[in-house]
């Protein structure tokens, strides 16, 4: 089991006792009805933590609380070795724009460098996601372009992704320039 604990935020296992709340706020939540989405959603969140064979999931903490969800997804079926894909929710929009997601991706992505391997970190998000993009470039993410009709809406149109990525090397001299991310502190990632 992995956490990295940061100055602010750590990434950790989610606890039993969050199980429940973190089925009702991931994603915003799940149809009751969708008994085969439920059962893998519980799985994820009952495995988080610890790599599995396509993904790490952590929960998200800041100042004591859980506040949200981040994970890494690498699989062996849909990603070349060492390309991990990032994704992360802080579920209440009160705990936006406080600085804690871009030190959770930074936390991450330091972590997926440096413990599983990664030779490149990528994150899609919407085109009018503008926090999501600021946090990706200030964090070094170069912009790569946009994926046209990329996310379904269900409405039966899909919208357009902007796609991010930043290599090993992007990282590595980043890091000898300005420290890990910028970050005054170093997270430290303990294995139990
Ligand atoms: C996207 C998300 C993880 C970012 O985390 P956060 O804690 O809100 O972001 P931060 O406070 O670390 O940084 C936000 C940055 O965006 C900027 N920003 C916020 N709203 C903005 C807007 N409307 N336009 C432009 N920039 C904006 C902030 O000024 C800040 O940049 P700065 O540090 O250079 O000032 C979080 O907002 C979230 O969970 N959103 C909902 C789920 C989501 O969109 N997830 C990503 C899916 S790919």
């Amino acid at each position: 089991m992995t956490a990295v604990q940061g100055p602010r935020v750590t990434l950790r296992a989610f606890r039993p006792e969050e199980i429940e709340d973190a089925m009702r706020r991931m994603g915003g939540g799940i149809e009751p009805s969708n008994g085969g989405q439920s059962m893998r959603r519980r799985a994820r969140l009952q495995g988080s933590g610890a790599r599995n064979d396509w993904e790490v999931l952590f929960a998200v903490e800041a100042e004591g609380r859980l506040v949200g969800d981040a994970q890494g997804r690498c699989s062996d079926h849909a990603m070349p070795p060492g390309v991990w894909e990032i994704g992360i929710e802080l579920w209440d929009p009160a705990d936006r724009g406080r600085g804690l997601g871009r030190e959770a991706v930074a936390h991450l992505s330091t972590h997926l460098f440096e413990h599983e391997a990664a030779i490149r970190v990528q994150a899609t998000t919407d085109v009018v996601n503008s926090p999501m993009r600021r946090v990706l470039e200030s964090l070094g993410f170069g912009f790569e372009g946009v994926l046209r009709g990329f996310m379904p809406t269900g409405e039966g149109t899909a919208r357009d992704y902007a796609i991010y990525g930043i290599t090993i090397d992007d990282w590595t001299t980043r890091r000898l320039e300005r420290g890990v991310w910028g970050l005054k502190e170093r997270a430290r990632t303990r294995e139990r």
